[in-house]
């Protein structure tokens, strides 16, 4: 495997991940404030699940970058024909591409990905791991907090199917953070602390809402949105007892009315839609790492 790789937070360091940020800080969402000194950097984005946030944002961020992007069509690729995602990205490797970005829904498929040469970059790998979600969140909230230590996290829903809670339990504690779950009872997951929602928010710096993943099998007795809403959701009473720092996060897509009410989201205390700006900014700092572009200086301007 390429070192430059991305696949899991458990991968990276606290200084691993510091440099990341303070790299992706440097970068604009939308200016090509960087570009990759290299003459060859062909990338293919292979995405065997729907996405739109990180898939485009990661097309966004290689355009910037000065790459020449593909973005394969996995439902007209002979995957259909049975050819095996090794033998797949294999093939991408051999025929020039130089990184390959990858979500698919098996948990760590990049276990049988050993002996590819060229640079991995996980876009979501099913319950396992989400780096770059997990990335811009923290960069979330380093802005809003100046810190990544001592804050208390809320991560409330679907805990079984999310890769995205399983990246920030990860990385948050390696900082020193406390990361507390609630949800209903059957999305818990071995090792999580759960809390009552309600006892928990108003200590909360951070509460995150996840989506029940019906394409992993969530599913509950039977529960009406509302009920679900009322239930485990961020309601706007709910809302009034956050703390007055304290911020609502989401790595979306959101189902409103579920999961958060609708006026929510673009609430004062809300950052989701700054969250899928910065996943601009931590893209742009994992591409150029993997091309080996540790040093914001190293570059072109
Ligand atoms: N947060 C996230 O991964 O969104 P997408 O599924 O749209 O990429």
């Amino acid at each position: 495997m390429n070192k430059n790789s991305l696949l899991s937070m458990h991968d990276l360091s606290t200084d691993n991940i510091l440099h990341i940020l303070d790299d992706a800080s440097s970068f604009h969402v939308s200016h090509s404030d960087w570009q990759l000194p290299c003459s060859k950097a062909l990338v293919a984005n292979l995405f065997f699940e729907a996405s739109t946030r990180t898939h485009y944002s990661f097309v966004s961020a290689e355009l910037q970058l000065g790459c020449k992007v593909a973005d394969i069509q996995t439902g007209t690729s002979s995957v259909t024909k049975g050819e095996s995602l090794y033998d797949t990205v294999k093939t991408l490797e051999s025929i020039g591409y130089d990184a390959i970005v990858i979500r698919h829904p098996q948990d760590a498929y990049y276990k049988e990905l050993e002996n590819i040469n060229v640079p991995i970059l996980n876009a979501g790998d099913g319950a396992g791991d989400h780096p770059t979600q997990c990335l811009l969140d923290l960069l979330t909230m380093q802005q809003e907090f100046h810190t990544l230590s001592n804050l208390n996290v809320l991560i409330c829903g679907d805990i079984s199917h999310s890769r995205v809670a399983s990246s920030n339990k990860v990385a948050l504690e390696e900082f020193g953070s406390t990361v507390k779950f609630s949800g209903p009872k059957e999305w818990q997951r071995p090792g999580y602390e759960m809390v009552d929602f309600d006892e928990a928010l108003p200590q909360a710096d951070v509460v995150m809402m996840l989506r029940i993943q019906k394409e992993r099998g969530a599913a509950l007795r039977q529960m009406s949105d509302e009920e679900y809403l009322q239930q485990y959701g961020l309601t706007k009473q709910r809302y009034e007892r956050m703390k007055k720092t304290a911020i609502i996060m989401h790595p979306a897509p959101v189902n409103r009315g579920i999961e958060i009410d609708s006026d929510l989201v673009e609430a004062p205390k809300s950052r989701i839609f700054a969250q899928m700006a910065n996943g601009v900014l931590v893209r742009k700092a994992v591409i150029k790492r993997a091309f080996g572009y540790e040093d914001f200086a190293e570059g072109t301007k």
